[in-house]
């Protein structure tokens, strides 16, 4: 099944321009003075990743060390072999003995305006209560739970819980539909679904217990449903007798004591599905030790998080950003995380700039969607606001362009603020490729260099390192975060992973190694796409589009776009007796985008499609996407000597030009 990859390149951006791109930004002496790194010694020190790694290990608090680093029997790595210890003591129980017992762990901001902090130790009670309240509905260690949230504290306290009695928690996000909640739990065979009642976005109810619901009228296995009321009470949910069960209600009786299970390191901590090159969503599996290890270690490098931090990063936790950046990592750090329910654009557009002066946020970790989007809006937003509390800004989901980058650091970071453009997938569990903003000198538009301990490199067709050009990314050596599979497909695993350049481990992204070594992403060369920094796939929306009865085929690409990075551009062919003409087009091009909301959620719904009585195709009967793209992007036609019929692919050519004038 190995994907066939499109040419890395660099979108709008040429090679040539990048290689072009001379500015270089050193890390002030002021952050550098006060850094976690703050040499380059640490890069050296990582050349031996296994005793980097083994360092980074021993910060956490374990119940019994292990015997072996690693144990790599390729592609299947288990670190820390024979440790255990509990994700939610690390997270939680070892701050109450210190200071940060009366620290704010978690602040949050509803999209309405509430505001709730929780100390750790408040956390703690939160969080052992409810992990009681899964043990009294039957779940027990080895379990999955499948937590279906708005982004309010009760998904971190759930996640927490679920890692406290040994259960592995699969998070899906708020913002896809009900069949693809389905598809989840039934994949991951959940007995319980932890959902809410609703959230806000954009002053909108996002009425997640219905589609939880919908979704369960085709997941017999579930039979608890646990439902915390974030809406006021005018906005009753459905609820069913036996199954259903208040979170408050649940928890009202629970002692605030639960003793945490004693895990192993290599058990499994989480499933979180993402898209890959088939229809299939993967469950991607992170273990306890290893991932744990990961996130805490890049929080504290990456992001140099200290104790009087206020980290903001923006992601909502139903994507790996938010895992291990919103929950995992700050708060194995005894950090101080901030999470908003809600949209950047509510009630006004400079929402974001509220919340940093409001909370003054000291780190903000958002994408480059956002930072584009917040470009346009101009910079009076943020100049109405005190941000002088930042000190240090991220970027992570997308390649980010130089002057994004640039904007970013003169509007948002006033030139002061160091910013770590970080690369890293839901598979990797942790970032990989990014600057140590006391070491790293930044160029805008690259994720500079493989963090130390991860051996990054850029291969051409052959597998060949490329030492100064344009190739595929790969990462040679095992890493502690590092995905353990997916679940319930390992021969997927290793199909996908680890057979295109046998021996090292393929991102599916390309990527260009500078003279100074580097590194600039160039996205994806599979058939992944990054939509406003959400990840999907055109397998899965094709197979959206078929499942409607009036396609009889469909070819999904993603057209260059540049606030989104990509655009979701739909060829369709409708069948024989379907009628696309004159008003009817409309019509029929709103029911298909209604219906590919409906099997994956709004994010995947197509920007555009087109109707075409043929698709380009190869003479064995493969679609040419990449011509398709040529289409949708205006570009000459490429190649088409290889095609069954050239013709087709260039009367589609005229008919998409003759309806975008
Ligand atoms: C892309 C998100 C360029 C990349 C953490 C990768 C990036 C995919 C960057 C994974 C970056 C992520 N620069 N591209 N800094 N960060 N990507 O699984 O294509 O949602 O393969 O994980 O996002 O997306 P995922």
């Amino acid at each position: 099944m190995t994907a066939t990859l499109t040419k890395p390149v660099a979108g709008p951006r040429t090679l040539e321009d990048l290689l072009l791109e001379k500015r270089k930004f050193a890390p002030s002496k002021k952050f550098k003075d006060s850094a976690h790194a703050n040499s380059e010694v640490i890069y050296k020190e990582g050349a031996n990743f296994v005793k980097f790694w083994k360092k980074r290990a021993h910060e956490l608090t374990w119940s019994k060390k292990w015997k072996k680093t690693l144990e790599w029997k390729a592609p299947f790595a288990q670190w820390f072999v024979g440790g255990k210890l509990n994700v939610s003591v690390n997270c939680v129980d070892r701050h109450l003995t210190t200071w940060r017992k009366n620290k704010a762990a978690i602040i949050w901001e509803g999209e309405p305006g509430e505001t709730r902090t929780f100390t750790y130790q408040q956390l703690s009670r939160e969080v052992n209560r409810f992990a009681n309240g899964l043990k009294s509905l039957g779940a027990v260690r080895g379990d999955r739970v499948v937590l279906y949230m708005p982004m309010v504290p009760e998904l971190a306290i759930a996640m927490l819980a679920c890692a406290r009695i040994g259960a592995a928690h699969s998070v899906v996000f708020g913002g896809f539909s009900a069949e693809a909640l389905r598809d989840r739990i039934n994949d991951c065979q959940a007995k319980i679904l932890v959902t809410a009642d609703g959230g806000y976005r954009k002053g909108h109810v996002i009425p997640l217990k219905q589609w939880a619901d919908e979704a369960l009228q085709e997941a017999p296995g579930v039979k608890k449903v646990i439902v915390y009321k974030r809406l006021s009470q005018s906005n009753p949910a459905a609820w069913t007798e036996g199954r259903d069960i208040d979170w408050n209600d649940l928890v009202r009786e629970q002692s605030d004591f639960c003793k945490a299970e004693n895990m192993d390191s290599e058990d499994l901590l989480y499933i979180l599905y993402t898209s890959g090159t088939t229809g299939k969503p993967k469950g991607i599996m992170h273990t306890t030790g290893g991932y744990l290890t990961g996130a805490y270690a890049t929080t504290k490098y990456v992001f140099d998080i200290k104790d009087e931090d206020i980290h903001w990063c923006t992601a909502d936790i139903g994507w790996v950003t938010g895992h291990s950046y919103v929950v995992y990592g700050p708060l194995a750090n005894g950090a101080t995380t901030l999470m908003y329910e809600g949209s950047p654009d509510w009630p006004a557009k400079d929402r974001f700039w509220a919340i940093i002066a409001k909370y003054k946020v000291t780190i903000l970790y958002t994408a480059p969607t956002a930072i584009r989007t917040f470009m346009k809006w101009g910079d009076d937003l943020p100049a109405k606001h005190d941000m002088s509390s930042l000190r240090l800004l991220g970027s992570v989901g997308e390649p980010i362009n130089p002057e994004a980058w640039m904007w970013y650091r003169k509007t948002i970071g006033k030139e002061r603020c160091p910013i770590v453009d970080t690369w890293w997938q839901t598979e990797t569990g942790a970032i990989m490729i990014s600057p140590l903003p006391g070491v790293t000198a930044t160029k805008p538009g690259s994720a500079t260099r493989p963090l130390p301990g991860i051996q990054a490199e850029v291969v051409d067709e052959n597998g060949k390192t490329v030492k100064v050009g344009a190739g595929y990314l790969i990462i040679k050596n095992p890493w502690p975060a590092m995905l353990r599979g997916i679940y319930g497909d390992q021969e997927r695993y290793k199909a996908q992973y680890w057979s295109r350049f046998p021996g090292y481990y393929f991102t599916g992204d390309g990527a260009k190694r500078d003279k100074d070594g580097y590194l600039w992403l160039l996205g994806r060369v599979d058939d992944v796409l990054k939509v406003s920094g959400h990840r999907l796939s055109t397998m899965e929306i094709e197979s959206a589009l078929v499942d409607n009865s009036k396609v009889a085929e469909a070819a999904v690409i993603g057209k260059h776009d540049d606030i989104k990075e990509n655009a979701v551009f739909a060829f369709v062919t409708l069948k024989e007796d379907v009628s696309a003409a004159g008003g009817n087009r409309q019509a029929v091009i709103d029911e298909l985008k209604a219906h590919v909301v409906k099997k994956i959620g709004s994010i995947a719904r197509p920007d555009e499609i087109l109707f075409t009585a043929e698709l380009p195709k190869t003479r064995s009967g493969k679609i040419m996407r990449r011509l398709l793209r040529d289409v949708a992007e205006g570009r000459a036609l490429g190649d088409t000597t290889t095609l069954a019929d050239p013709n087709v692919v260039k009367s589609l050519k005229e008919k998409y030009e003759h309806l975008e004038s």
